[in-house]
Order: structure tokens, then sequence, then C-alpha cells
């Protein structure tokens, strides 16, 4: 497998059209075993302060959760077609409970840009160091705390810069 560096902004469309559905996978560094992934659906591709940045959001209950904070690192990866319901598991049960990777038979690389881990199986692979978090509060419009928060779990934001792109060749 080859890795090619490739422009952010023209990879943009392509994200987020695989967040809706099925999800882009976010993979961090576990503590008991190389690598933990989970499913996410929400995400902002862009630029802040002058840098490019991905933004994942995380509920405190998931198993990442700690692992995300512990390591200031992660990867958002794009998978091909048939993965479908591998990645609809990856958002269904958690790392606390399941070697989710070895289970889905997927391999577990260290980034060229960050330590943390992505996947060979992906199709794309953005590597993102922590620069900021912030929790979400009940500040936000009531409609959307609502409508997103019955149980409370409010997510924490992660400002991720980007230190690199790739295609996997
Ligand atoms: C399509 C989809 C999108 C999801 N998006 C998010 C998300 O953006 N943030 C989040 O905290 N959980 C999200 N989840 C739920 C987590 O993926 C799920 O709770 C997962 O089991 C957590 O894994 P972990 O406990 O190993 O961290 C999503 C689940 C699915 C199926």
């Amino acid at each position: 497998m080859n890795l090619v560096p490739v422009d952010y902004a023209a990879q943009v469309p392509e994200l987020m059209a695989n967040l809706h559905a099925p999800g882009l996978l976010l993979v961090v560094a576990d503590t008991r075993r190389p690598a933990n992934v989970m499913t996410i659906g929400w995400a902002l591709f862009g630029e802040v302060w002058g840098e490019p940045l991905c933004t994942v959001l995380v509920r405190p209950s998931r198993y990442t959760f700690d692992l995300i904070n512990r390591a200031g690192a992660y990867t958002v990866n794009l998978m091909p077609p048939g993965n479908e319901r591998a990645i609809q598991r990856c958002g269904s049960v958690s790392g606390r409970d399941v070697d989710k990777i070895a289970e889905q038979g997927w391999t577990v690389r260290t980034g060229e840009t960050t330590p943390a881990p992505y996947l060979a199986e992906a199709v794309l692979h953005l590597e993102c160091r922590t620069v900021f978090t912030t929790p979400v509060t009940n500040a936000l419009a009531p409609r959307l705390l609502a409508g997103n928060y019955p149980k409370g779990d409010l997510h924490t934001i992660y400002y991720g810069l980007v230190t690199g792109i790739f295609r996997h060749g």
C-alpha cells in the first residue's frame, strides 16, 4: 500500500458524503491494544486560525473519550464501499467490550505525521493533532439541546490540526 499526500479541500465533498451514511471511522491509540475505532457521523472540515482543521465530537460515555483525551491525536478514516455493516458495528459496540479492529481483521498502522494510528484498509485518512477542546454546554440553542441531549452526555468538541491527508494507493 502506498500513501499519497492529497489536497484537503479536494477531499471534503467525499468526506461529507460519507459522514451522513455510512459514517467515518475515528481511530485513536488504545491502552489495552494498539488502537480503538468508533464510527462518527458528525465532523467539521475546514480552516481555522489559518490552519486546516478537522473537528470531531465525542460523548463522554464513549470508551474513545478517555483515549482521545490521553492521546491528543486521532485519525479520521474513510472506508471503501462494502464496509457498511462493519461501520455500523463500530458505531454500536464499545471497545470496552470488543476489540473491534481485530474483529474486522483490519490492520493498524502508525501515522506519518503523528503517532495516531490509522487503518490500512481505508481509502483515505486524515491525521490530526488536537489543538483545542471545548465541551458543548447548556448554552446551546434550546431546540438543538433538547433534540440531541435528552439524557445529557454532552459531546466534547475536538479541534484537530490536520497534519497529513493521505490516499491509500
Ligand atoms: C453512523 C453513526 C455515527 C455516529 N457518530 C457519533 C459521533 O459523531 N460522536 C459520538 O460520540 N458517537 C457517535 N456514534 C456512536 C459511537 O460510534 C458508538 O457509541 C460507539 O460504540 C462508541 O465506541 P467506543 O465506546 O469504542 O468509543 C455514531 C454511531 C453511528 C452508527
